[in-house]
């Protein structure tokens, strides 16, 4: 009897303290809080201390941490030619922080160095640097000066403040810190699943997070919310929602930002970006873009019920992520990369997790090819 599970679906992989999704709930704890407690609460620096060392810092902690990440936010000029002449050929972003997370090993003098501090030392200096990475791009390729890291403003502000050079609006960077919250963990998704099993072969993590990078590209995963916010925009009031639903519905295409491998009910992280997104549009003082969502929303959910009765298709995070993203005032092509900004923190915690009890990861495979077949040499072959 084969015993092959498509997408390993149901498969448990790993045993993890660093996140905890319950599909059937609708809950996401990480690090054991609620994500309802973290995420208008704790910063991106917080969390990725509590997920590396499994408690929230103190204060000195964080300050500490927060220098740490000031130091390695400086890009060497090698990353910096890589950048520029992927600027000339109009590189998207997300390929860039691809290429560019593993250019970091350039910065590491000790890289054959395997102890746990060295590991810890890594993953900061990845946390660190990815902001910058993707901030000092969009402004090489935009024929802007760059702007010099500010660890200190904390680590939603600095990424605005790198990528605009003006001062960063607070409540924006609320905003960003409860998406990085939002997203910095999240059970065994398939960007992790792939840093996991590039660790487990001991191989080196900015190996394990670049292939993450790669994973996380697709939009299965984390290139969802750029199309969703499209529809949105596309659909542009109410009353248009049922017609170009429908339409995409009766075309056979999916819904962007709808559907969850894990997720049978509403998608936790939904409702806190939902949450954190209202404060933003209405802090504005224009909740029209968040109000048209609510509805686009509604209608969604009412036509999936219908085109597809029984799968249970909710609201994922990548809804939401749309709207929390567009409202600090990130273009689109920006989306996924601010997703890795955020996730890297989680990946590398889980690269740490990994090599603490390790052991190769290397399922099976079902094989289903002939084996009847003999050697004919090359000047003999027909077809
Ligand atoms: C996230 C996702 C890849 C999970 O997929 P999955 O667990 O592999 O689910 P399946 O592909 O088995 O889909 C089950 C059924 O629901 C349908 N479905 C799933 N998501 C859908 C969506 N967003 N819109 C329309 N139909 C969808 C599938 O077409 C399939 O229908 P069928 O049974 O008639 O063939 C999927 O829901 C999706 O593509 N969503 C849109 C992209 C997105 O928002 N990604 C971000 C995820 S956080």
């Amino acid at each position: 009897m084969s015993g092959y599970i498509p997408g390993l679906e149901g498969v448990v992989a790993a045993q993890t303290r660093l996140s905890h999704v319950d599909g059937e709930a609708g809950e996401l704890f990480i690090g054991g809080y609620p994500l309802m407690e973290l995420a208008p609460n704790a910063t991106f620096e917080e969390v990725a201390y509590l997920l590396w060392h499994d408690r929230l810092p103190t204060a000195a902690e964080l300050a500490a941490l927060r220098a740490r990440f000031g130091s390695h936010q400086e890009l060497p000029g090698a990353v910096v030619d890589l950048m520029t002449a992927a600027a000339a050929r109009n590189t998207p972003v997300i390929d860039v922080v691809r290429m560019g997370a593993a250019t970091l090993s350039l910065q590491d003098a000790e890289p054959l160095d395997e102890s746990l501090e060295r590991q810890m030392w890594r993953s900061e200096a990845l946390c660190a640097a990815f902001p910058v990475l993707v901030a000092a791009y969009c402004r090489i390729r935009a024929g802007e000066p760059l702007v010099t890291p500010d660890a200190a403003l904390g680590h939603a502000a600095n990424y605005l403040h790198m990528l605009t050079g003006q001062d960063v609006d607070p409540d924006f960077a609320r905003a960003l810190e409860t998406y990085f919250v939002t997203v910095l963990d999240h059970g065994m998704n398939a960007s992790t699943f792939t840093a996991r099993v590039i660790m487990s072969t001991n191989s080196d993590i900015y190996s394990a997070v670049t292939g993450a990078v790669g994973a996380l590209k697709g939009p299965a995963h984390g290139g969802a919310p750029g199309p969703a916010l499209d529809m949105v925009f596309e659909i542009g009031s109410p009353e248009n929602a049922e017609a170009n639903i429908r339409g995409r519905l009766e075309r056979g295409e999916r819904l962007m930002g709808f559907g969850h491998r894990v997720y049978k009910v509403r998608d936790p992280r939904a409702d806190a970006l939902a949450l954190a997104s209202e404060r933003l549009y209405a802090r504005a003082g224009d909740r029209s873009l968040y109000e048209l969502a609510r509805s686009v929303e509604t209608t969604a959910l009412r036509l999936l019920a219908e085109y597809k009765p029984g799968r249970r298709l909710q609201t994922n995070v990548e809804f939401y992520t749309a709207l929390v993203l567009h409202g600090v005032g990130l273009p689109t092509e920006l989306f996924t990369p601010t997703f890795a900004v955020g996730r890297v923190g989680g990946w590398t915690a889980h690269c740490i997790e990994q090599l603490r009890n390790n052991r190769l990861i290397r399922p099976a495979s079902e094989y289903v090819g002939r084996v009847d077949r003999a050697w004919v040499p090359v000047e003999d072959r027909t077809d």
